[in-house]
């Protein structure tokens, strides 16, 4: 095998009710410094999400400044917005609570203040160069893996979805604490773990930086989300369920962070971009098909993640169960159910192909007339 790097987070607290205690997690952190930029979207602060941590910090004596206007996949403007009231505040060290939106804010924010470029120059692998301010990630879905990824996605006018993707974008410290999943929604809980389950399908497969430690990460995550997210859909207050999608989620992160997510994450942008769908519900629309346009690619290692599983051995196993799963739950699992018709599948096959960044991950080139019958295929 050539060589290669694997990056994470060098610092991971894992712990119920650890955001009561956020303040003390982060003392070697927070250091001298006195104000804390938190960023999170009003429904996490609704429910009431952001209160034991920020509580926390202002027993320490910090003084913290709640930017709760973020929304799903973050609009460009939105982050400068953030980024004006950061500065203005003069942020020296940000959080972000809450789902991949909020995080994904956040870690822009802290790469907005702590370097010279321009969210423009950004845009890109290996593009940003830091330095950040320092910062702390601390997810409520699991969700994204965005905790211990170095990607921030936002929204770029009507549609177009961008990624900025540089090592600077990993946090310093990620803190899992699985109570503040407990509210999460069941379809939320169900879109967001499936999501996370992609992010394991997906690295475990991924064509060019696939690795040994990455494809342990994969099977792990797997594993634990697969074990999981029933309960977890089921019974909202199962802790350890719901702990257990919380790390499951976080090993798929670390896997696909290092192994980049292929064309089911390309083919769902447009979804997301283009018709508002959640990111976790096109990625469990999408899966189906280009698990199966992928089959002549990768079946020995869909097959391997379905044994994996305890699963017919064949990408028809592994399909077969996500597809099951996806019923059980009760999200939706065709386009049609949420407006899509046949006339915008050609514009949506068009912008998936211009995700360019992710298709070279895929382990079959995926051509327009392929992603446009994916498309057809859950319509
Ligand atoms: N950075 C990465 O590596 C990465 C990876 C995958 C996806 N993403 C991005 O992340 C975003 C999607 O993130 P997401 O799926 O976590 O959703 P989200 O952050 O958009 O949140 C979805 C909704 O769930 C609510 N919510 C969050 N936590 C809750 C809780 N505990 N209880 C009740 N409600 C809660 C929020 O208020 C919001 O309304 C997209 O923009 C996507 O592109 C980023
Ligand atoms: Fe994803």
């Amino acid at each position: 095998m050539p060589a290669y790097d694997f990056r994470t987070v060098p610092h991971i607290h894992i712990g119920r009710g650890a955001s009561r205690h956020l303040a003390r997690i982060c003392a070697p952190l927070i250091g001298s410094a006195k104000r804390i930029f938190l960023v999170t979207d009003s429904g996490v602060r609704g429910h009431g999400l952001t209160d034991a941590a920020v509580t926390s910090l202002q027993a320490a004596g910090l003084e913290v400044l709640i930017f709760d206007q973020v929304v799903a996949d973050p609009p460009r403007d939105v982050v400068l917005m953030a980024e004006d009231k950061a500065r203005d505040f003069g942020a020296e060290i940000v959080i972000g609570l809450g789902g991949g939106s909020s995080m994904d804010t956040a870690k822009l924010i802290a790469l907005l203040l702590g370097s010279t470029q321009t969210l423009e120059d950004m845009y890109g692998v290996n593009n940003a160069t830091g330095p950040r301010l320092p910062l702390v990630l601390i997810p409520t879905t699991a969700g994204t893996g965005s905790e211990v990824t170095p990607i921030s996605v936002i929204t770029i006018g009507e549609s177009t979805k961008m990624g900025v993707n540089a090592p600077p974008l990993y946090a310093d410290i990620a803190v899992l604490d699985a109570e503040l999943t407990l509210g999460l929604p069941r379809a939320v809980t169900a879109a967001t773990g499936i999501d996370a389950m992609v992010h394991a399908i997906e690295g475990f497969t991924s064509k060019i930086e696939k690795n040994a430690v990455s494809d342990s990460l994969a099977l792990a995550g797997l594993k634990k989300l697969h074990g999981a997210i029933e309960r977890a859909c089921s019974n909202g207050d199962d802790i350890e369920a719901r702990e257990d999608m919380l790390t499951g989620a976080l090993l798929a992160g670390q896997a696909f962070a290092n192994a980049p997510v292929g064309a089911v994450h390309a083919l769902a942008y447009p979804l997301g971009g283009v018709f508002h769908i959640p990111h976790g519900l096109s990625n469990s629309l999408m899966l189906p098909p280009v698990l199966r346009y992928n089959a002549q690619a990768a079946e020995p290692l869909y097959a391997e993640l379905a044994e994996h599983l305890g699963l017919h051995a064949s990408t028809d196993g592994l399909v077969t169960e996500m597809e099951r799963i996806a019923d059980e739950v009760g999200i939706e699992t065709r386009l049609s159910q949420l407006g899509i018709s046949h006339n915008d599948l050609p514009r949506l096959a068009q912008e998936a192909m211009e995700v360019k960044r992710l298709l070279v991950n895929n382990p079959r080139e995926m051509t327009l007339e392929a992603a446009q019958a994916c498309y057809e295929a859950v319509l």
